[in-house]
C-alpha cells in the first residue's frame, strides 16, 4: 500500500503505544505475553488501515488478536482507527509494525492459533513469486508458528494470485478445508467481515476469492 508521508507520524504512533507491541520481544516469547487475558491468537499480516482488526477484535472478544503491517504511515491509521473506535480501547486487539518474515523471531513456535491474509500484494511477475504471502516460503514459517491444527484464512479479488495459492497449499500438503470464487454469494457472507480493499473491490464489481486452510 503506497502511501504520502503522514505528517508527524512517529509521535501519532507513539500516542496510540498502548495498544503497540512496540519492540517484540528478541528472543521469541508466546503472543500471549501481550494480552492480559490468555485467548486464542488471531494475527492478520497486512492489516492496512485497519478496518478488518478492528471489526474482527470486536465482533469475537474470545480472541486476542494482532494485527501486523510493514508500512509505519499505513499502520499509524489502523492504530488511530482502532483508538477511536469505542470510548473503551480494545483490550483484545495489539499492532505490530514490522515484516511477516520476522515472524518467528518474536513468536515462539505453534503459538498462535490463526493466521489471516487479506487482499495481500498479489507480486504478478513471475521473478516475484517468492514475496507473495502465499509462497511456500512464507507458509512454511506460518507451520512454524502455527499450532498443529491452526487455520490460516485468506481472501483476495486477484485471481492468479489465489490460483497460485492453491497450488502451492497442495505444494506444502495443507488441506484445504472450505474455498469459494466469490466469497460474497456463498453461505460464509453473513459472517464475512469486510477490510477497506474488499469494500473498494466489491463495490466496483469485482468477486473475492477465498479459502481456508489448515495447517
Ligand atoms: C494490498 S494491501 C491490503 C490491506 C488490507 N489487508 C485490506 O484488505 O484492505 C496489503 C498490505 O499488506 C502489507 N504487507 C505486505 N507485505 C507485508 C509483510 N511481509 N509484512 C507485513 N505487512 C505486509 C502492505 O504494506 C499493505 O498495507
Amino acid at each position: 500500500m503506497r502511501m504520502r508521508r503522514k505528517k508527524h507520524g512517529a509521535e501519532r504512533i507513539a500516542a496510540c503505544s498502548e495498544i503497540l507491541i512496540e519492540n517484540p520481544s528478541v528472543p521469541a516469547v508466546s503472543p500471549q505475553v501481550y494480552f492480559q487475558t490468555e485467548k486464542p491468537i488471531c494475527l492478520e499480516i497486512g492489516c492496512g488501515k485497519g478496518d478488518f482488526a478492528v471489526g474482527m477484535s470486536s465482533k469475537h472478544p474470545e480472541s486476542n488478536w494482532i494485527a501486523m503491517e510493514r508500512v509505519p504511515d499505513v499502520a499509524c491509521l489502523a492504530l488511530e482507527k482502532a483508538m477511536n473506535h469505542k470510548d473503551e480501547r480494545p483490550d483484545n486487539l495489539r499492532f505490530l509494525i514490522g515484516d511477516a518474515r520476522n515472524l518467528s523471531e518474536w513468536f515462539l513456535p505453534h503459538s498462535v492459533d490463526a493466521i489471516y491474509l487479506n487482499f495481500s500484494d498479489p507480486w504478478p511477475k513471475k521473478g516475484y513469486a517468492k514475496r507473495r504471502l502465499t509462497h511456500e516460503g512464507f507458509l512454511e514459517l506460518y507451520r512454524s508458528v502455527l499450532r498443529e491444527g491452526g487455520m490460516l484464512y485468506l481472501k483476495t479479488d486477484n485471481e492468479g494470485l489465489f490460483d497460485f495459492s492453491l497450488e502451492q497449499f497442495a505444494v506444502c500438503g495443507l488441506e484445504i478445508v472450505w474455498q469459494s470464487r466469490d466469497l460474497h454469494a456463498s453461505e460464509k457472507a453473513a459472517d464475512n467481515v469486510m477490510t477497506e480493499y474488499e469494500r473498494n473491490f466489491s463495490s466496483k464489481g469485482q468477486v473475492i476469492f477465498s479459502a481456508w486452510v489448515k495447517f
